[in-house]
């Protein structure tokens, strides 16, 4: 795992060993590899720089649902990545860190007023929108600030994509996106609207989408539906093909990266427009793990279990969608392999990171690393349980930093309030 390797029998994150981290900063903890979220946006680059002309390279919208850990979002604007959002927070970070404002895409199948506000008085490159009745909102509130609203509609193409069915987000059953018909009826309503202006299409069907045939077909149906709204006398200048692209968690096959950089060249070059790309995952997925403590060894029932310090209220995957997760004790490296369920403490059968793994025999107190976490782990973390969110460190090179404080358990429950009338 790029940035993860074993250095005198102990795992590091690049130069710094995860045994100082936990004793320096506690656990459970989320780790980030600088160096590791550089080389993947250089790959991607590289990639689409190889494959398309200089003047149709894309712009490169960092997903920031995946991480949105402002060290982060900087760490990837400072590479040159513009950034996509979903909520007038994920905005609230984008606007924070500096982005260049003519460069964001907003997102989101919900968006909230005060979200399309602050877009609109940002400046934002784009609203990627999702009903129509969003088209509406966004040219009353445009027209209330004298702006006028760069829009796309989200065509949802009934497209299966993604690495299983809870993120798989472009068949007509999803609540993504609108139908082909929709979008005709989105363009013809905006061409009478005063101060929106309809530049283009977005779709993206899927997270961890690794099956080749899916993105040609996708990018086959924009290229047709790109046609036939510009003989209806539609503008069609941009063309946002979302994210997707897989990263290892176990033995997956992963996306031929440079076919899909062809398949951009072949069929969507051709049509002259401004291509937006939206990777999440790629770019910071492999780039974390989460850094936990063995508390507890028991064996039941002709079971071994490891009992952790971090659980599904960390890290959701394992429990939410049956996610693989590879795990590894942070030393001891060697010891002899032993079959464990490897559990969390919170009170729920689900709360288990992996049944029945073969790993090296572990002890209590020592440090376990669950990978492939940079992505959807610390951003879907919660307090079940009065569990505090754990912290975040990012590693570059020999230096290390905490980029988030462990949430205190005074911050959670300061937070609720018995009303005076209900009695104390
Ligand atoms: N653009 C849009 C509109 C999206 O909805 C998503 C992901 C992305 C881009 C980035 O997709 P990526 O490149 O990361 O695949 N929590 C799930 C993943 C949910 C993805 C939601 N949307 C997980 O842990 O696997």
């Amino acid at each position: 795992m790029a940035g993860f390797e074993e250095k005198d029998g102990i795992l590091h994150a690049e130069g710094v060993s995860l045994e100082m981290i936990a004793q320096e900063v506690g656990t459970p903890t989320y780790v980030y590899s600088a160096a590791s979220i550089r080389s993947q946006f250089e790959a991607l680059q590289s990639v689409m720089a190889d494959a398309l002309p200089a003047d149709r390279q894309p712009l490169l919208c960092y997903a920031c649902k995946a991480n949105s850990n402002l060290a982060i979002l900087s760490l990837l604007k400072n590479l040159g990545s513009s950034i996509e959002t979903v909520s007038e927070g994920e905005l609230r970070r984008a606007l924070k860190v500096g982005f260049d404002l003519e460069k964001i895409v907003c997102e989101g199948v919900g968006k909230s007023e005060s979200e399309i506000k602050l877009g609109l008085e940002a400046g934002i490159h784009q609203f990627n929108v999702e009903s129509l009745g969003e088209l509406e909102l966004i040219n009353r509130i445009a027209e209330s600030l004298g702006k006028t609203a760069k829009v796309v509609f989200r065509l949802n193409p009934d497209i299966r994509g993604g690495g299983f069915d809870k993120i798989s987000t472009g068949q007509k059953h999803n609540k993504f996106g609108l139908s082909k018909e929709k979008v005709f009826e989105g363009y013809n309503r905006a061409k009478e609207m005063s101060h929106v202006e309809a530049l283009g299409l977005f779709t993206h069907v899927g997270s961890q989408v690794w099956q080749t045939e899916v993105f040609e077909q996708l990018f086959k149906t924009l290229a047709a539906t790109t046609g036939e709204l510009r003989a209806a006398g539609h503008t069609v200048s941009r063309i946002d093909i979302g994210g997707g692209f897989p990263i290892q968690y176990k033995d997956e096959k992963l996306l031929d990266l440079k076919a899909y950089a062809k398949w951009v060249n072949d069929i969507i070059v051709p049509l002259d427009v401004e291509i937006i790309l939206e990777p999440g995952r790629y770019m910071v997925g492999n780039a974390g793990v989460l850094l936990s403590r063995v508390l507890y060894e028991k064996e039941s029932h002709e079971r071994n279990f490891l009992i952790l310090d971090a659980g599904m209220n960390d890290l959701i995957r394992p429990a939410l969608y049956d996610a693989y997760h590879g795990i590894e004790p942070v030393s001891n490296r060697r010891a002899p392999a032993k079959t464990y369920d490897i559990a969390g403490p919170i009170c729920e059968s689900s709360d288990v990171f992996a049944a029945e793994r073969s790993i090296p025999a572990m002890q209590p107190g020592e440090l376990i690393a669950i990978k492939s976490a940079g992505a959807y782990g610390f951003v879907m973390a919660s307090n079940y349980n009065t569990h505090s969110l754990p912290a975040e460190v990012i590693v570059d090179g020999n230096k290390y930093a905490v980029i988030r404080k462990r949430q205190s358990l005074d911050d959670i429950i300061d937070g609720d309030i018995i009303p005076d009338w209900l009695g104390s």
